[in-house]
C-alpha cells in the first residue's frame, strides 16, 4: 500500500470572520479574480468554494523558498458570510473544514462574528491561523480610506511578510506593533494565546498571527505556505486520502440549461458520472442519477457562474456542482450519500434522512 504521506487529499480551508474584514477579498487576491465586487452591497450571502492546485501554491511561495515541501495535492479553501445573519452558513463552513483563516481587521480587532467563528472553531477542535488583514495604506475609492488603512505603510506587492516589515518605518512598526498588542490582549480575554507565526515557536498551543493585505497582497505567500504546512505535519491521519465518500451539499441552484443542480464539497472518496445517489429532500428522500459532474476552473469561484469543466469522476476534495434529475427538494446542509452494488436502498435512505 502507499504510504500515508503519498496519499493525501487537499486539505479544506475554511475563511471565517466579521462582517468587511476582507475574507473574500483575499480569496480574490490569491486567485486573482474580482469576485467581491460583485456581490451585492459587497456582502457574501453564501458559501463559496475554489480550489486551488499545488503548482499554484508553490508559484504564489517561491520567494519563501520552501518549494520540494508541498505534498497535498492542493487546498480547497471554502469562503463564509460574515454578516451576523449567517450563522447557519459559517457553522456549515466549519463542520467542513480541516483547518481555518479567521480573518482579522487590524483597525477593528476583535469583533462579534470575530468571536461567533472562533468559538465554532474551538468547538470543533479546529486549528485555524489568523490573518490580520488590511495592513496597507492603498487609498481606495470606494472605502471608507481615512479608517481602513495604517498610515504611511510601505506596500510591496505579494511579499513576504517579514520582508514588508522591514521596510516600514518606525512609527509604522510602532504603530502596527501597538495594534497587535492590543489584538493579542483580545485573545487573551477570549482564553487564547495568539503570537506573530515567525515568532511563535509553540505551534498547537499558541495560534499564529500573519499580517496580510488583499489589496497588495502582501503576507499571503506566508498565510498559504503556513496552511500546507501546518496541515501537511499535524493531520497526516485525517488527510489520508480514503476512498468512502463523504459529500455535504452546500447550496441547491437552478442554473440555466442545466435546471436543479446541487453545488457539494467533496471531502473524500470519489464521484462518477452515473453513480446511484442519495439525497435529503424537503418531503423524503430523493434517490436519483448523477446526470453530469460539473467544477468551474481552477482558481475559479463555484458560486460564480463561468463556464464549467466536465469531468467522468472526481477525487476528493473538491467543490462540485452535480447536475441530476430531481434535485429540486433537496436540502442545503446535509450528506450525499452514494449506493454501492452491495448497498440497501432503504438503509441508505433512512441514513440521508436523519441529517
Ligand atoms: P463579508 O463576506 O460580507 O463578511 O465581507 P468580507 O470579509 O468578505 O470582506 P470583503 O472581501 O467584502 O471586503 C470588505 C471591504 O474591505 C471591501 O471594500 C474591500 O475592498 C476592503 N478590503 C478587504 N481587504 C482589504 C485590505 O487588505 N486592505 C484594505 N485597505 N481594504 C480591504
Ligand atoms: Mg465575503
Ligand atoms: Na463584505
Amino acid at each position: 500500500p502507499e504510504k500515508s504521506e503519498d496519499n493525501l487529499r487537499s486539505p479544506i480551508c475554511c475563511i471565517m470572520g466579521h462582517v468587511d474584514t476582507g475574507k473574500t477579498k483575499l480569496l480574490d487576491c490569491i486567485q486573482g479574480t474580482n469576485v467581491q465586487e460583485g456581490e451585492a452591497g459587497g456582502i457574501t450571502q453564501q458559501i463559496g468554494a475554489t480550489y486551488f492546485p499545488a503548482e499554484n501554491i508553490r508559484e504564489r511561495t517561491k520567494e519563501l523558498k520552501a518549494d520540494a515541501k508541498l505534498k497535498v495535492p492542493g487546498l480547497l479553501v471554502i469562503d463564509t458570510p460574515g454578516h451576523e445573519s449567517f450563522t447557519n452558513l459559517r457553522s456549515r463552513g466549519s463542520s467542513l473544514c480541516d483547518i481555518a483563516i479567521l480573518v482579522v481587521d487590524i483597525m477593528h480587532g476583535l469583533e462579534p462574528q470575530t468571536i461567533e467563528s472562533l468559538n465554532l472553531l474551538r468547538m470543533r477542535n479546529t486549528e485555524f491561523i489568523v490573518a490580520l488583514n488590511k495592513c496597507n495604506s492603498v487609498v481606495l475609492i470606494f472605502s471608507n480610506f481615512h479608517l481602513d488603512r495604517l498610515y504611511g505603510w510601505k506596500n510591496s506587492r505579494n511579499a513576504p511578510i517579514l520582508k514588508t516589515m522591514k521596510q516600514q518605518s518606525k512609527d509604522v512598526q510602532n504603530e502596527f506593533n501597538m495594534r497587535l498588542t492590543q489584538i493579542i490582549t483580545q485573545f487573551k480575554e477570549q482564553g487564547l494565546n495568539t503570537e506573530l507565526y515567525y515568532k511563535n515557536r509553540e505551534m498547537g498551543e499558541t495560534y499564529s498571527i500573519i499580517p496580510t493585505s488583499a489589496i497588495s497582497g502582501e503576507g499571503v505567500p506566508d498565510l498559504l505556505l503556513l496552511l500546507v504546512q501546518w496541515s501537511q505535519k499535524t493531520m497526516v491521519e485525517k488527510l489520508t486520502y480514503n476512498n468512502e465518500v463523504q459529500c455535504t451539499v452546500l447550496e441547491v441552484k437552478v442554473v440555466e440549461g442545466h435546471g436543479t443542480t446541487i453545488d457539494v464539497v467533496l471531502v473524500n472518496g470519489v464521484l462518477h458520472e452515473g453513480d446511484q445517489i442519495i439525497v435529503c429532500g424537503m418531503q423524503g428522500p430523493i434517490v436519483t442519477t448523477i446526470r453530469a459532474l460539473l467544477t468551474p476552473h481552477p482558481m475559479k469561484e463555484l458560486r460564480v457562474k463561468g463556464t464549467y469543466l466536465h469531468h467522468k469522476q472526481i477525487k476528493a476534495a473538491q467543490g462540485i456542482k452535480i447536475t441530476a434529475q430531481g434535485l429540486e427538494h433537496a436540502i442545503a446542509g446535509t450528506g450525499l450519500y452514494v449506493v454501492g452494488p452491495q448497498d440497501d436502498l432503504d438503509d441508505i435512505k433512512e441514513v440521508a434522512m436523519e441529517d
